[in-house]
């Protein structure tokens, strides 16, 4: 039985910020931003915003007769509004959804929603006719005048899993690699990720060049097997080294035709930021909208998460995959540039674990579903609809 993703939705916040400004505001050459991390603009968070909104925003433009079908919701995410109830409690509420569904949250960094997607294939095998919504929700927040800072980014992206599946499906064989290790963490007293940056990049390039080679090893396939290998995208550089790491000095056909694709996956994740995550997954949806693929190619995807998990696995497009997946030019032009003071005043807005009781202004926020503030120690949520 095939068994893959469905269809895939994406959502962010209604603001972004310049690279250029952001660079200008901390003293630095905007090309190390523009070029040597490769992000242009980075999605900003209102205080009305979170994962639980991001993921029901994103969820919420699906088809509703799927959604209606739906047996288990499962949010990945390592940006948590709480540490006992799952996000997915929150979100299968505003979407209105059925009480007799399953609901769960996932946490391994940005690995997460990859663990999701294979959970949710092993759910639908095993009960054919079913939905199972997997959805990809972070804020990727490292804090003012740090190097991190212009890694920042948030969204979500909904994905269904089913049988004989649209977009893409899920080949057999992935291959997971995990180690202890402290390359990026958040103890649960902090708002904001601790990371060793250089570090970080290291690890990520040695999990890909062992999970992938080590693909190649179990199923006899090659580099020219693969149509595109996209990449976790914390930054777009860090697809840009991984790939290199396995191309080196390489010029021929095949090299210039994954260079290329590459640069398709970046195209939306340079103007949205860090999703954690998400990334992989938007960086799918990129692919779709701005490369040269077709029914029936095989993608290659290496998944990532600090702590530190990867994984790679493949997927063949499916005859229709263009139709189901949501075009993002649109909803990314729409969004509203902030200034840098703006930007900052909202960072300093949002809700982190402060326990008393606190009432947003909703006027500015135009999205659907809003965080309206906390009382008694509840969070808030408002569906405008
Ligand atoms: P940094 O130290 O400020 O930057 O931090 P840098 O000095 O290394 O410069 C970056 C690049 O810009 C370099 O290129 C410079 O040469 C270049 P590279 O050597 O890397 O190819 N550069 C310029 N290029 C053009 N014109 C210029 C110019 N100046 C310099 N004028 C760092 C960079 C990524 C370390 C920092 O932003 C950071 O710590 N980010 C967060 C950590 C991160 O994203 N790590 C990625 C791997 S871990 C991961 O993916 C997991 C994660 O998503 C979390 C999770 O799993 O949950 C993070």
């Amino acid at each position: 039985m095939k068994i893959g993703i469905d269809e895939m939705r994406f959502a962010t916040t209604p603001y972004y910020l310049s690279m250029t400004d952001l660079a200008h505001a901390r003293g630095e050459d905007p090309n190390k931003y523009l070029i040597g991390i490769g992000q242009e603009k980075q999605a900003v968070v209102p205080p009305t915003q979170d994962i639980v909104t991001l993921g029901a925003q994103a969820a919420a433009k699906l088809p509703a007769d799927k959604l209606k079908r739906v047996r288990t919701i499962i949010v990945a995410t390592e940006s948590g509004v709480d540490n006992s109830k799952a996000s997915a409690m929150y979100i299968k509420h505003l979407l209105k959804l059925d009480d007799n569904i399953r609901v769960i949250e996932l946490k391994e960094a940005c690995y997460a929603a990859t663990a999701g997607l294979q959970f949710a294939k092993g759910m639908v095998t095993l009960e054919p006719q079913t939905y199972v919504l997997v959805i990809a929700a972070d804020i990727a927040r490292y804090g003012l005048n740090t190097p991190g800072e212009v890694t920042q980014g948030a969204g979500a992206v909904a994905m269904l899993v089913a049988a004989n599946p649209h977009v893409m499906t899920i080949e057999p064989g992935a291959v997971s690699y995990s180690q202890d290790l402290m390359d990026f963490w958040r103890p649960l007293y902090a708002t904001e990720a601790m990371v060793d940056g250089k570090y970080s990049t290291n690890v990520y390039i040695d999990f890909f060049q062992h999970t992938y080679q080590r693909y190649l090893q179990q199923t006899g396939l090659s580099l020219e097997d693969f149509t595109a290998l996209i990449f976790h995208l914390p930054f777009t550089k860090m697809g840009k080294k991984a790939l290199e790491s396995l191309l080196g000095d390489r010029d021929d056909q095949v090299a210039k035709r994954l260079r290329d694709q590459l640069k398709a996956e970046q195209v939306d994740c340079r103007s949205v930021g860090n999703l954690y995550t998400g990334s992989l997954y938007l960086g799918l949806m990129s692919l779709i909208q701005h490369g040269s693929v077709a029914a029936g190619d095989r993608i290659g995807l290496f998944s990532y998460g600090s702590g530190a998990e990867g994984e790679f696995y493949t997927g063949i497009l499916q005859p229709d995959f263009h139709d189901h997946v949501e075009q993002l030019d649109g909803p990314l032009n729409a969004r509203q540039q902030v200034t840098v003071a703006e930007y900052e005043d909202m960072f300093n807005q949002q809700l982190g674990m402060k326990p008393e009781d606190i009432e947003f202004d909703l006027t500015k926020d135009h999205s659907r579903f809003l965080l309206a503030g906390q009382r008694d120690h509840q969070r808030q949520y408002v569906d405008r609809d």
